[in-house]
C-alpha cells in the first residue's frame, strides 16, 4: 500500500526521531539509513518529492530508525563496516572492526610479504575482518582462522565468501590455540595475529553504551587488567610456533609496558617491534619466539 508520504519527509521522521533520541550525527545516520532502504541516493531523497513510500518500505525504515535511536552501533543496524578498503559484513555475534584493527594488518603483510609461503593463524577472528585482508594481499600464504564464537565463525565465514578468500581460509573452532595443538600443527606457524579481547575491569565500566550494550562480551573482556587472554596466548604459542616465529598483538591504552615486561621477563619470547596508531598510542607489538617449545 502506498503512504501519501514522499521520501524527503521519510528522511524529516527519520532525523526527528535520532533527534529526539540524542544522536549527535542525527542527520547524517538518518540519511545512511533512508538511502540503504529507499536505495536511492542523497539527492534523489530531496529531488524525488513526486514518488510515494510504500508501507513496507516505511515500516523497514522506522525499525531501523529505531533500533538506532535505542544507541544500537549504525554498523550493526546497516549491516556492515568498511575495513581495509573491504565491506566487511556484521551482525551483533562480532566485535565491529575498528579502524585502528589496519595496523596489525599492515605490520602483519610487511613481515610475511617475502615469506615464501607463510602459515598465518589469525586467533580470535571475529568477522574474519583480518584474517581475510592478509590473505588478500599475501597471495602465498596459508590461513587459519579461529574463534570461541560459533556465530562469530559463521559472520566470517560469510564474508570470505563475499571476498573470494573462503578457499584460501581454514575455519577452527575452540578456545585459544587448543583447537591447533591438537591438529598436528606443533612448531608450523609462522606468524600468530591476535586482536584478542584486552578491555581491563576499570576500563569497563566507563565504556559507551553503544559498546557495553550491544557489543559481545566475550570480544571485550580480557580480565582485571585486560591482559589475561595475552597471558594465556603467550603461554601457549611455543607449542605451534615455528622456529623464530611471530606472535602480533593488538593492545590497549596503558598496556604496551606491563605486558612487554613480562613478556621479557619470561625470555621465552623477545619484543621486536611496538607501532603507534595514527592518534600515537602504541597499539600493535610484535613478539619474537627465541626458543623452541
Ligand atoms: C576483540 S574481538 C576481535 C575480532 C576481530 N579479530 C577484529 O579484529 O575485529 C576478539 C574475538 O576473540 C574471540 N575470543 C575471545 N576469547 C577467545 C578465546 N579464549 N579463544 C578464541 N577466541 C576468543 C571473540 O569471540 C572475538 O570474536
Amino acid at each position: 500500500m502506498m503512504l501519501s508520504l514522499s521520501s524527503s519527509q521519510l528522511y524529516a521522521e527519520a532525523v526527528s526521531r535520532l533527534t529526539q533520541a540524542g544522536i549527535t550525527n542525527a542527520k547524517l545516520e538518518a540519511l545512511w539509513i533512508v538511502e540503504e532502504t529507499l536505495g536511492v541516493n542523497r539527492l534523489q531523497i530531496h529531488t524525488n518529492s513526486e514518488d510515494l513510500i510504500d508501507s513496507e518500505t516505511y515500516h523497514q525504515t522506522i525499525t531501523l530508525i529505531e533500533r538506532r535511536a535505542t544507541r544500537e552501533p549504525l554498523q550493526y543496524v546497516l549491516g556492515n563496516q568498511e575495513f581495509c578498503g573491504l565491506d566487511i559484513v556484521v551482525n551483533p555475534a562480532v566485535l565491529i572492526p575498528r579502524p585502528e584493527s589496519e595496523l596489525l594488518v599492515e605490520e602483519a603483510v610487511a613481515l610475511l610479504v617475502e615469506h615464501p609461503q607463510p602459515f598465518i593463524l589469525d586467533v580470535g577472528t571475529g568477522s574474519g575482518c583480518l584474517a581475510i585482508s592478509i590473505v588478500k594481499a599475501l597471495e602465498r600464504a596459508v590461513m587459519i582462522a579461529s574463534d570461541r564464537s560459533l556465530s562469530a565463525l559463521q559472520v566470517a565465514k560469510t564474508n570470505a565468501r563475499k571476498h573470494g578468500m573462503d578457499s584460501r581460509i581454514f575455519w577452527l573452532a575452540g578456545d585459544l590455540l587448543a583447537p591447533l595443538l591438537s591438529s598436528g600443527l606443533a612448531g608450523k606457524v609462522t606468524a600468530i595475529i591476535a586482536n584478542l579481547p584486552y578491555i581491563s575491569h576499570n576500563e569497563w565500566d566507563r565504556l559507551s553504551p553503544d559498546v557495553k550494550d550491544f557489543e559481545p562480551r566475550l570480544a571485550l573482556d580480557g580480565g582485571p587488567d585486560g591482559l589475561d587472554i595475552y597471558r594465556r596466548l603467550l603461554q601457549e604459542a611455543p607449542g605451534i610456533l615455528a622456529s623464530g616465529g611471530r606472535i602480533l598483538v593488538e593492545i590497549g591504552v596503558g598496556q604496551v609496558d606491563r605486558l612487554c615486561r613480562e613478556v621479557s621477563a619470561s625470555s621465552v619470547f623477545e619484543v621486536e617491534n611496538i607501532q603507534p596508531d595514527l592518534q600515537g598510542i602504541p597499539r600493535m607489538v610484535c613478539f619474537r619466539l627465541l626458543r623452541d617449545a
